[in-house]
């Protein structure tokens, strides 16, 4: 059983640099304080056809955009759904995409994974190998871009080309904690599904997730019997085509907060943002290998979370909540019991850049005493 526990607003303002939800614009929470409007209204055309159009040309993107009210997580599951018959390859670097091919499991797929050290990244020479070897023909291929568990940002621009050599194996990706901090050329890499939480590099208010899907994606469902209901693509996009709206009550107030942001996201423009988000990972990582090490292979790290080998064995836990009394900055811990103490992460996504990362390192080696 759970206890009642009440929520006073008591608590001070924290700044965020974990893995999401990470800092939002002022302007961007205000923007969620309008009257209230119906979703079938004309408002609510205005506003969900602005920020579906507004995403596809930020994104640079010719596929079709779904902004559903759920966390990155739905759509880990309806990707499955509607487009996995009976077979799926799920590659697996760490806790996210583990997740993904426990999501197929129990849902009946046959899952076969192509499995990597926590740590490591998904190599497409791999992918090619178990693609060309397999008897069966996959009706999709996972992988997940950012490994938020471990730091890991995996090639999935290469691990695209491959799979677009094999014309019935559809591509998806997990890019929640990558997309809109580190620029993938979905059209280029024939990435039929690629989605992601709002919460993190967008710079969003939690509470909805965004989905690109492919036409030769959207034909897939069309054929299949069993696709999902809320997270269906069809019925999302033939929606949208029909009316401009969603197919159910939309959590009206995020998507202000959406229309809002995405203009700035559309202003500071795709690449710039990739930009900024290199120089804060270039930044610190230098700023890790100095003081420690980087937990993931080399060359693999990721543009938005740096996940840090303890290597002075710290006590996170402790570091953290000092971090978080004296700055009121807060970052995290390692991933699960695995990597709890001997990692720990720092979000540089969404609306920070270096002088705010400088700022956290600088009370973590005050608290450290690096
Ligand atoms: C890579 C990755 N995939 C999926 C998820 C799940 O996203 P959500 O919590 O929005 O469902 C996360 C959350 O951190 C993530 O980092």
């Amino acid at each position: 059983m759970t206890q009642k526990r009440e929520y006073t607003g008591d608590y001070p303002d924290k700044t965020l640099y974990i893995p999401g939800p990470t800092e939002v614009r002022e302007d961007v929470v205000e923007a969620m304080c309008e009257p209230m409007f119906g979703h079938r209204m004309d408002q609510m055309t205005d506003l969900y056809t602005t920020i579906v159009e507004d995403t596809k040309t930020f994104l640079d993107t010719d596929n079709d955009v779904i902004i559903l009210t759920a966390s990155g997580t739905e759509f880990m599951e309806s990707a499955i759904l509607n487009l996995v018959d009976e077979d799926v390859l799920v590659t697996t670097c760490g806790s996210f995409s583990e997740r993904q091919a426990n999501v197929a499991e129990r849902l009946g797929k046959n899952v076969d994974t192509l499995e990597y050290e926590w740590g490591q990244a998904v190599k497409p020479e791999d992918v090619r190998q178990r693609l060309e070897e397999s008897e069966k023909t996959y009706d999709v291929v996972t992988c997940v871009m950012n490994e938020s568990s471990t730091g890991v940002r995996n090639p999935v621009e290469a691990i695209g080309d491959v799979v677009a050599d094999f014309p019935d194996t559809l591509f998806v990706v997990d890019a929640v904690s990558a997309l809109g901090g580190d620029y993938v050329d979905i059209d280029e890499h024939d990435i039929d599904v690629i989605f992601t939480s709002v919460q993190k590099a967008f710079a969003m208010p939690p509470g909805l997730a965004v989905c690109v899907v492919s036409d030769d994606a959207y034909e897939r469902e069309v054929e299949s019997d069993s696709a999902s209901w809320y997270g269906g693509f069809q019925r999302s996009l033939d929606y949208y085509d029909r009316k401009g709206q969603t197919h159910s009550t939309p959590a009206i107030p995020v998507m202000l907060a959406y229309r809002k942001q995405m203009k700035h996201m559309l202003e500071e423009g795709h690449r710039a943002r990739d930009q900024r988000h290199e120089e804060m990972a270039d930044y610190t990582r230098k700023w890790a290998r100095e003081h420690f090490d980087l937990y993931p292979e080399a060359g693999y790290e990721s543009q938005t979370v740096s996940c840090i080998q303890n290597t002075r064995d710290i006590d996170v836990a402790a570091t953290i909540e000092e971090v978080s009394e004296k700055y009121d900055m807060v970052f995290s811990n390692g991933y699960g019991s695995t990597l709890g103490e001997k990692t720990f992460r720092i979000g540089h996504m969404g609306e920070h850049d270096v002088e705010s990362i400088e700022a956290l390192t600088d009370a973590i080696e005050d608290v450290a005493g690096l």
